[in-house]
């Protein structure tokens, strides 16, 4: 078996480190802040003149139950699916901001076909800006 020690070859270009020199800023650094930690987005539900402060990426419906708002009708109280996406009983339409809400889901392409292409599945769509939002439409 080789020892490990023949391997080691000593380092060239080295360059001493002066403590007091400090090193230079490169202007893409100054004009690039780093992205906050924690962002957030605005939902404004209409019908109740509600606004809700929620994290980037939040779930419309928790957001919405959160800040007491009402989105099923009566048959959707009876029997939803608790989110799931299956039941289609969360049904919202957005009025306002629904570049800043996640893709629809299959789920929502199948349930909301023969609805308008702003109607979506509260359940399915997650916050990423300023939404408003008509709930039971
Ligand atoms: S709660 Fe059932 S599909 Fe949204």
């Amino acid at each position: 078996m080789q020892s490990a020690d023949t391997d080691i070859q000593p380092a060239e270009n080295i360059q001493s480190i002066n403590p007091n020199e400090s090193p230079a800023i490169e202007p893409e650094t100054v004009s690039n802040p780093a992205k906050p930690l924690f962002q957030s987005v605005s939902i404004t539900f209409v019908k109740e003149g509600k606004e809700a402060i929620a994290s980037d990426g939040a779930n419309l419906r928790i957001k919405a139950i959160e800040t007491g708002i009402d989105l099923y009708t009566f048959g959707g109280k009876m029997m939803n699916c608790g989110g799931y996406g299956q039941c289609g009983t969360c049904i919202v339409e957005i009025v306002e901001g629904a570049d800043n809400l996640s893709p629809r889901t299959d789920f929502e392409n199948r349930k909301l076909k023969k609805k308008p292409a702003t109607y979506r599945l509260a359940c399915q769509a997650l916050v990423h800006g300023a939404v408003s939002v008509k709930t039971k439409p």
